[in-house]
């Protein structure tokens, strides 16, 4: 896999000596709480662990979001990947204090799409964030990502049930063709 270069932040293929920079925001709640499965404390061998199984995985592909200096800002991925229709799950965590609400989010999905459909050749990226995540929604409709649908109740976390949207961007789509510059 290789690094992908962007205006202001690069995505390189993800390494087991991540994890100290992973572990400073994994259990951090103004992250977590845009994820529905990182509600437990998750430990260092925990980490590690998913880091090992995520590297053999032929269904995910991750990244570190870097600076052009290397320093290490947070992971993106593919992930769910079904070769037999070519379609995976995005996900972005700008994790460390200070990446959030600089616009690097949009940087960092373009980056994922070129590596999704130039790349690994897929014919389709979705994305799953819950409905009050105004960030990601902002950014899915900003680049030219479909609304397909609203999961009413789907996830329960902090006590509540919470609507999830998914969003979804077809290679085939103009939108698509405009981010590749083709
Ligand atoms: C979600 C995330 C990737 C967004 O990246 P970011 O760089 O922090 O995003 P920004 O703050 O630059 O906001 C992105 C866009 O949303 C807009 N935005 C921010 N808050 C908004 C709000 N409350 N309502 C509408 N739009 C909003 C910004 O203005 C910006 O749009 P612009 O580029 O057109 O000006 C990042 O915040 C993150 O990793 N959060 C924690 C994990 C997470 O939520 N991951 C996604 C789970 S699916």
């Amino acid at each position: 896999m290789i690094t992908l270069p962007g205006r202001r932040v690069a995505l390189r293929p993800i390494r087991l000596d991540d994890v100290d920079a992973i572990m400073t925001w994994i259990n951090d709640p103004e992250v977590t709480r845009n994820f529905a499965d990182m509600s437990r404390q998750i430990t260092r061998e925990d980490e590690l662990a998913f880091l090992e199984r995520t590297l053999a995985s032929p269904t995910d592909r991750l990244f570190a979001i870097v600076e052009p200096d290397g320093t290490y800002l947070g992971n993106a991925g593919l992930h769910k990947i079904y070769w037999p229709a070519r379609n995976g799950r995005l996900g972005v965590v700008l994790g460390t204090p200070g990446s959030r609400g600089r616009g690097l989010g949009t940087e960092v999905v373009e980056l994922l799409v070129h590596a999704a459909f130039v790349e690994l050749g897929l014919h389709k990226v979705w994305m799953v964030h819950y409905a009050s995540n105004a960030r990601m929604a902002h950014i899915a409709k900003k680049l030219g990502f479909q609304e397909e649908g609203r999961l009413r109740d789907e996830y329960f976390h902090a006590d509540a049930f919470h609507d999830m949207v998914r969003h979804g961007l077809l290679r085939t789509d103009a939108a698509a063709s405009a981010l590749l510059g083709a």
